[in-house]
């Protein structure tokens, strides 16, 4: 058995990745960790030229690669982060050029699944998008529309990028203010890591658990 995890963030080690390896670490079985911004990646033409094949006709990039990854694996977690409030445009090419497995066979149908997704703005900010939410919800109903069975998701407060840009407590677009408030400053907000989000940790745990249970009760 071996479980795929797909990770759209750019930054290395990023929250994004380190949860996504947690998870994986906790199905028990063999994983692979794939970093999109290691590959070219466009997105699906909407051209169809697949229907028959189950084969991508655009192969100027690692679109077919890609496929053929999550087409052999048993399982697999998309990991995604959310500029502008929604799935990032790696993960979303990613999903969009996996619709080549979509025809005749349903070749993702029956696998299990689950999203991690990591957001600047915290759940309960009622002023601002819900990232997080926006992000699950495009991982979760890609896997319900191939027919995957999605067992959960994880959702981790990452960084507004403005923390360490060195303008964060003066530039008057900064992202410091907008989410935490007109006092809020680089320094009061600090660093969210993973590690030491119990809930996130706990559900990545948790995550990759139930992946290893569902590929265990198929
Ligand atoms: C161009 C850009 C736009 C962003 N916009 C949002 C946003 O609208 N909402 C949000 O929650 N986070 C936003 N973020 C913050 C990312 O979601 C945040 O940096 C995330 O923690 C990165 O994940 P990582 O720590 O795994 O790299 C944005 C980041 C970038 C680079």
């Amino acid at each position: 058995m071996k479980v795929l995890g797909v990770s759209g963030s750019p930054i290395y080690d990023s929250n994004t990745d380190r949860a996504l390896k947690a998870a994986l670490e906790a199905t028990g079985l063999e994983a692979e960790f794939i970093k999109l911004v290691e590959y070219n990646i466009t997105p699906c033409k909407a051209c169809l030229g697949c229907v028959k094949t189950n084969r991508c006709v655009n192969d100027k990039d690692d679109g077919i690669f890609l496929a053929q990854k999550a087409k052999e694996a048993d399982a697999m977690i998309v990991a995604c982060y959310t500029p502008y409030s929604t799935i990032d445009s790696l993960t979303k090419a990613f999903i969009e050029r996996l619709y080549q497995l979509r025809h005749i066979h349903g070749c993702m149908a029956g696998k299990p699944g689950g999203a991690i997704v990591t957001c600047a703005v915290p759940g309960n900010n009622k002023m601002l998008p819900p990232a997080g939410d926006m992000g699950v919800n495009a991982i979760m109903f890609y896997m319900m529309e191939e027919g995957m069975n999605f067992v959960g998701a994880v959702k981790i407060l990452g960084n507004v990028p403005c923390i360490k840009c060195g303008y964060g407590n003066e530039c008057k677009m900064t992202g410091v203010k907008m989410i935490y408030g007109p006092n809020a400053t680089v320094e009061s907000v600090g660093i969210n890591k993973f590690e030491e989000q119990m809930d996130a940790l706990n559900a990545a745990g948790e995550l990759g658990r139930k992946i290893a249970k569902a590929l265990q009760d198929k």
